[in-house]
């Protein structure tokens, strides 16, 4: 409210979830967000796991924010492991869960750099890993693919080194070669690349470079 307030008085159009985004306001992102279904990359891997007649595994939701993709994974009766730094994360999260669902939800307050990651089915990392501090990156990313299963998945993206936020400190951005070199070891279902800039009138328009992914580890 106070920000809408704010930016009517400067004449600015208001803050959307991207600027929150860049100074790392996350409740504010959370707050933009809130009720936005889940994302396409997640969707793409469990439909790919219903084809193989799995219906119902384990996954970790890393930075799972205010929670749009462990919903999803919660309504298709997946058990949970939703991780993320912010403190009110979680409080977003579960009052949405249905009663009859939460046994299937675990929450956990954590930082890239302490995760331990569970065996898992399914590593969902939506719009997470570029904000990993890039010392701590390879260690997670190693993290990551140590803990899916063989015929497991990971899903999320990675964001290029072309878009405006690469110049940012402690993000991690990677190139196309990059990208597919994390993802040795991975059948690669989805490497969706969008490249755009936003349009002028945005408050504080930028390049965007993004690989939306879905791979199958071997
Ligand atoms: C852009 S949001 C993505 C949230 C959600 N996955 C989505 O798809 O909307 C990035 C998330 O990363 C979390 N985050 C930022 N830095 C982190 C860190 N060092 N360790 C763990 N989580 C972090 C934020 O709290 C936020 O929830």
């Amino acid at each position: 409210m106070h920000e809408k307030n704010e930016s009517k008085k400067l004449g600015l159009p208001p803050m959307g979830a991207k600027d929150f985004s860049e100074i790392e306001d996350w409740p504010g992102y959370f707050d933009a967000v809130l009720g936005k279904g889940a994302r396409d990359t997640l969707i793409a891997a469990l439909d790919s796991f219903e084809e193989e007649g799995f219906n119902n595994g384990f996954a970790v939701d890393l930075a799972a924010g205010e929670g749009r993709d462990s919903l999803e994974l919660l309504s298709r009766n997946w058990r949970v492991l939703a991780t993320d730094n912010h403190p009110e994360a979680f409080s977003y999260l579960w009052p949405r869960v249905p009663e009859k669902l939460k046994p299937l939800l675990t929450t956990k307050e954590v930082s890239f750099h302490d995760m331990e990651f569970p065996d898992c089915d399914l590593v969902n990392a939506s719009f997470a890993l570029p904000f990993c501090e890039p010392q701590h990156f390879e260690v997670l990313w190693n993290k990551i693919v140590a803990s899916i299963r063989p015929g497991g998945r990971f899903a999320g993206q990675f964001f290029g080194n072309r878009d405006t936020w690469a110049s940012l400190p402690n993000r991690s951005h990677h190139s196309r070669k990059e990208v597919l070199q994390f993802l040795e070891g991975f059948t690669i279902e989805m490497m969706r690349e969008e490249e755009r800039d936003d349009p002028p009138e945005l408050r504080n328009p930028k390049h965007w470079q993004i690989f939306h992914i879905v791979g199958r580890k071997y």
